[in-house]
């Protein structure tokens, strides 16, 4: 793109690694600053182990993998990012944490730089209030693994310019990515439909006992979702899913409580495939005939989120389908038969 050729990424972890591959092998020169240059370096090496994957299972060519290698170098501080066309920033979801980032990239970064952070619900007004620049300030939440997931929620907060979400979703399609313009709420699109679609299904399987994967099989044979809602919340993991919906929770009230299912599993320290015990066990009981109504209910939960996503003007229904479709993986969007 015209105007876009260097970006700086801040934090260079799980998600920071991939976007730094995502926009080397894009053709943008990055520079990726975390706390320190060796963690800096540390995030490279990452962002290098995707390409390679990707490579061996023939997603990604050398000459791709090649611009990974040669695109991106690891800077000591945020100082360095003077010259950059644009910033990501992908430190860790504490607000505190992203105003003292935001702060430092405010005064580091061109006048004309876009700023954007990859927060996953933070308030992009709050985090703008406390910054110097609002106007250029954007969320751009990425999908993880970034590589590979199509999606870019594109959250404007309160202050951030018309002209700021243009560019940015003119950034995210020049990283090969589909932007969703959605309207800043808790959870934004994704999360909020499958958060309260999981805190649902998990509340109408606790009262009995449930096969948990015999109501994941359902789910995934009776509808558009490639899993259930217990084997996706193993593979988010318990700890982080806990958190967005005690969020959520809070915000919307009721629907989103899950009837203590997965608190006491993070207690205990079993937060799902990273730990190797969640929430779907070989314990679980045969099939009890709740199994059904578990998928029916994951289901009208989601659909019943995306309706009132609509209602609020947070997206167009179109724009809700395209985000379940790219950042959740359903064959149809929740709104499509609607
Ligand atoms: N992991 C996911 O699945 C996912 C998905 C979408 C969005 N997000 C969001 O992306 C952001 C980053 O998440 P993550 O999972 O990559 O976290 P992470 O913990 O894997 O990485 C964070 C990185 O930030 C660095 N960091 C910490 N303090 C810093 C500072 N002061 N200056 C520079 N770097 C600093 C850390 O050293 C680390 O490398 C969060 O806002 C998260 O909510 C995460």
């Amino acid at each position: 793109m015209d105007d876009l050729h260097t970006i700086g990424i801040v934090g260079g972890g799980t998600m920071g690694a991939e976007i730094a591959h995502v926009a080397a092998a894009s053709g943008f020169t990055v520079l990726l600053a975390d706390a320190d240059l060796a963690r800096a370096a540390g995030g490279r090496d990452r962002a290098l182990d995707i390409a390679m994957r990707r490579v061996a299972r023939g997603r990604m060519t050398d000459d791709e993998a090649a611009r990974v290698a040669d695109g991106i170098t690891p800077v000591a501080d945020i100082t360095a990012l003077a010259d950059v066309d644009a910033v990501i920033e992908a430190v860790p979801e504490d607000l505190a944490l992203k105003i003292t980032v935001h702060r430092q990239i405010d005064g580091a970064v061109r006048a004309d730089a876009l700023v954007a952070t990859n927060t996953s619900g933070l308030s992009v007004t709050a985090l703008g209030d406390a910054t110097a620049h609002p106007g250029r300030l954007i969320g751009l939440h990425f999908f993880n693994p970034a590589s590979t997931m199509r999606l870019v929620e594109v959250i404007a907060g309160a202050a951030t310019a018309p002209a700021t979400t243009d560019r940015a979703c003119m950034l995210a399609r020049a990283l090969g990515k589909d932007p969703v313009r959605a309207a800043e709420c808790p959870g934004f699109v994704v999360n909020r439909v499958l958060v309260r679609a999981m805190a649902e299904a998990y509340r109408a399987a606790s009262g009995a006992p449930v096969d948990r994967a015999a109501a994941d099989a359902l789910v995934v044979q009776g509808g558009p979702a490639p899993m259930g809602p217990f084997a996706l919340g193993d593979l988010v993991g318990l700890d982080v899913l806990e958190s967005i919906r005690a969020d959520l929770e809070r915000a919307y009230g009721d629907r989103f409580d899950d009837a203590g299912t997965v608190a006491p599993l993070v207690a205990a320290g079993n937060l799902g495939r990273k730990t190797g015990a969640g929430l779907v066990t070989d314990g679980d009981p045969a099939p009890t005939g709740t199994e059904p109504v578990v998928a029916a209910v994951y289901y009208a939960a989601a659909m019943d989120e995306a309706r009132r996503l609509a209602d609020e003007g947070v997206a167009s229904a179109a724009d809700i389908d395209l985000a379940m479709r790219l950042g959740a993986g359903w064959d149809t969007g929740p709104l499509a038969a609607g």
